[in-house]
Parts: C-alpha cells; structure tokens; sequence
C-alpha cells in the first residue's frame, strides 16, 4: 500500500514552490488574512506548584471558563522526560516512509490508532498540512503495541515514562476543576471513567509548507475529549479563537498546553468552555505537537452532571455515550 503523506507532497512542493489547489484555503481561512497582529492577550500560564492552593483553584477555573485554554509550568514532568518522548516521536517520523507504514491505520479499523495522514473529509474537500500516528499510552488495557513504533528501540520506553507521569498532571487538572463546580475533587474523574478513562496520544507532524500564507495544519477545531494535555516543538503554530480573531499562542519551553475539550463543556453543563483552535505551519521548519486526549471510554454516559442541573439552570447538553458524540462530531451530525 502506499500511503498518500503530506510528508512526501511537501517533499515535492519545495522545489515547485507551491503547492497542490487542495491545500489552498478559502479566504476566510486563510492564515495571512485571517490572523490577528494587534495586541496579542495572551492565554493564561499558570504555575501548578502554586502552594496556594485556593489560588491555584480559582485560576484554573478562570482559565477554563474565559478561553478554554491554558498553559502550565512547574507541572512535575521533567524536562528530560518530554524530551525524550519529543525526540522518538521525530526519530519515527523521519524513518524511511514503508517503516513508517508499518504501523498504516488499517484501512477498515473502526479505531482511530495508526500512522495516517487525514482524519475526516472537510467541507470543499480541502485537506489539512498535516500527518499524524495515534495510539493510547494508558490504561495498559487500552494499549495495542501493534501501533507503537519498534524503531527507534527506545519508543516504548519513552511513552510508557511520559504516561506514568502525566496521570498526576490529569489527576491534579480534574481536581481542581471539580472543585471549582462546587463538587467534591473525585467527580469529575469519576465522570469521565474513573482508572478507564483513555489516553490516547496523537503526534503532529506538519512539514515545512512553501506557502504557509495559504495552508492551514489542523483546521478550526474543538476537541472531542473531555481535557487535553499538548506538548508542541519549539515551533510557533497553534492558534485560538477569541473574540472573534484568531491570536498565536506563545510558545513557552517546557509548558504542557492544556485544552479544554467538548465533555468538559458538556460535564459542566457550559461553565468550562472548549476551546476553537487551529495551527498554522512553517515555511522553513518541520512543526510538530504531541497532544493527549483524555477521552471517555467509548459506552460511557456522559451529559451535564446532575448537580449543576436544576429548574433555573436546565440541561444545555444532551446526554449520550461518548462513541455517539464521536460518530456523529465525525460524520458533521448535529449532537
Ligand atoms: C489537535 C490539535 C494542535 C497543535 O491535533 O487536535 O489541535 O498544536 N493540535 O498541533
Ligand atoms: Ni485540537
């Protein structure tokens, strides 16, 4: 099989310098026009070592009500430890292109892991600069090695580090948010799955495009998850919607971006907000991003938590099985 990659198209789009009508947007996407170079606000960045720990409650809350979108420092994670995932997601993704089809998302999987290149049609058929693998890192029943690179030897090694430390990252973010909703520190958790809620990993690689001006990565978007934790490489792309303008968002060193993703609005019956975002991509330099989505597992009820719903405060959310929201998020069914 060979597998049409972004990666070999921009290969052969440098030396023609353009690139194929496909990958042009329509003027209202299009990055040159559509992004804002005024003052920039800045989302949140929030210490998680803060020892005030009311403080560290309510700036969270805040950031999740008002963008949907922070980032954290001083969250745990040693640094080598993301550079180490950082750097075996980049050693995959510059192997020769049949290792990398290795691990091809079988063409008929109903499960979304695997090494591809698109993951749902968009309307007008445009396509995104971007190729990707997908696999969950936790739990160990959720893991399928089958979608783990073997090379370089040390991938599983690297993932399975990043996995164990991020949980007290999550723990701690669905804590303090349960907080916040005036409920006590284990419901929102419990609310996504308890120990079955899925981690599911997804490498971003955005080649070098020749016209950045025109392409988008990942177009506009909320996350179907209930959170999600994003590593980038020291490569500026990702983008908020706000106030009606797409704003960059500053890349800090070592920061986890977080997202606030479309159960988390849905739990919260609106207070948390999920956030639209996009990425853009860069004429000289290969962009990547290493988000986690942690997601429901798929026959989990989720809908406005019942607390948060009364008479003056009714449902804004339908409450359905999470793989009814993907089907029907994928498929551009109204929920
Ligand atoms: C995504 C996404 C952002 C980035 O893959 O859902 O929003 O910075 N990625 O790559
Ligand atoms: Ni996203």
């Amino acid at each position: 099989m060979e597998l049409e990659t972004v990666q070999a198209i921009a290969f052969s789009s440098m030396s023609a310098g353009t690139i194929p009508p496909e990958f042009i947007r329509s003027e209202k996407e299009q990055p040159a026009i559509t992004t804002f170079h005024g003052y920039i606000p800045q989302v949140p960045t929030i210490d998680l070592s803060d020892p005030d720990e009311e403080k560290l409650t309510r700036l969270i809350v805040e950031a999740s009500s008002e963008w949907g979108m922070f980032q954290i420092v001083n969250h745990g994670i040693p640094s080598d430890v993301i550079s180490n995932l950082q750097k075996v997601g980049k050693e995959f993704f510059e192997l020769p292109q049949e290792e990398k089809e290795l691990y091809a998302k079988p063409p008929d999987s109903k499960s979304i892991q695997g090494y591809g290149s698109k993951l749902q049609k968009e309307v007008e058929g445009k396509k995104a600069w971007v190729d990707h693998l997908f696999h969950n890192i936790w739990p160990p029943s959720a893991i399928d090695y089958q979608f783990w690179p073997k090379k370089p030897p040390t991938y599983r090694a690297a993932n399975e580090e990043y996995a164990k430390w991020l949980q007290g990252v999550a723990d701690k973010l669905f804590g303090r948010l349960s907080l916040g909703l005036g409920l006590g520190e284990g419901t929102l958790k419990e609310s996504v799955g308890g120990d079955e809620l899925l981690y599911l990993l997804k490498i971003n690689y955005y080649p070098p495009c020749p016209r950045p001006d025109l392409a988008l990565g990942v177009v506009a978007h909320t996350d179907m998850s209930a959170i999600t934790i994003l590593i980038p490489n020291e490569v500026q792309g990702l983008q908020v919607f706000r106030d009606d303008r797409w704003f960059d968002v500053k890349y800090i060193s070592n920061a986890l971006v977080i997202h606030v993703g479309d159960q988390l609005e849905i739990l919260s019956n609106g207070k948390y907000k999920a956030v639209l975002h996009r990425t853009t991509v860069n004429k000289e330099k290969t962009r990547m991003s290493w988000p986690v989505f942690l997601e429901p597992p798929s026959d989990q009820v989720v809908g406005p938590l019942p607390q948060l719903v009364n008479e003056e405060n009714p449902a804004r959310y339908k409450t359905k099985k999470y793989s009814d929201y993907v089907y029907c998020k994928l498929n551009k069914i109204p929920q």
